[in-house]
């Protein structure tokens, strides 16, 4: 039977600054069924887009992003922050709140014409997720879906993903 997935989002308010209700994905993550139900509606979608490899940003878009290649049997590439790659790099910079972040992906991670599916567990300003997505197209990827487990609405972030196939499985 199919679980309610708020169920198993717990809501902190004021954290962390007065003012923020933070969603707090852990206890879905740390229920067998809930993660195993998330991870399927994702597969699902995926399912028909010939989907090459997953890309997923440091720290919880591996969370999101390895089970889904596991059950789809593709490969999983992380965009890590700065200095934790080894080898070549591409990188690509987004906003925060106050200054910028950096994403990078090996150079190796995508290649050109492979199809690549984006995982974050959050989608809310989408400056991560667009920065995640400009490492792969700067491989010569094509993005063919990006998929979270929640999306914020206020903070639209969907409207930098214009043209992109969109799956987020809880809106708050
Ligand atoms: C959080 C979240 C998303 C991102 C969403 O990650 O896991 O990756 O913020 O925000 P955005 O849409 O405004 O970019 P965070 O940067 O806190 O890193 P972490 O996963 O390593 O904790
Ligand atoms: N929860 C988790 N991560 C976040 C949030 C949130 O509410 N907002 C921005 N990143």
């Amino acid at each position: 039977m199919a679980v309610d997935l708020n169920n198993y989002v717990a809501s902190i308010p004021d954290y962390p600054e007065k003012g923020i209700i933070f969603r707090d994905l852990s206890p879905l993550m740390a229920d067998g069924e809930a993660y195993r139900q998330a991870t399927d509606r994702i597969v699902q979608f995926a399912k028909d887009k010939n989907v090459d490899m997953i890309v997923g940003p440091e720290a919880r878009g591996f969370i999101v992003g390895c089970p889904v290649a596991y059950e789809l049997g593709v490969g999983f590439a992380p965009a890590r922050k700065k200095g934790k790659l080894p080898r070549e790099t591409v990188s690509a910079q987004y906003s925060l709140e106050y200054g910028v972040s950096e994403l990078f992906l090996h150079k190796d991670a995508v290649k050109p014409g492979q199809r690549v599916l984006v995982t974050d567990d959050l989608l809310a300003t989408g400056g991560t997720i667009g920065a995640t997505i400009d490492l792969v197209e700067q491989l010569g990827g094509t993005v063919v879906g990006c998929a979270f487990l929640i999306e914020l609405k206020d903070l639209k972030g969907r409207s930098k993903l214009k043209g992109y196939d969109v799956l987020t499985l809880m809106e708050y």
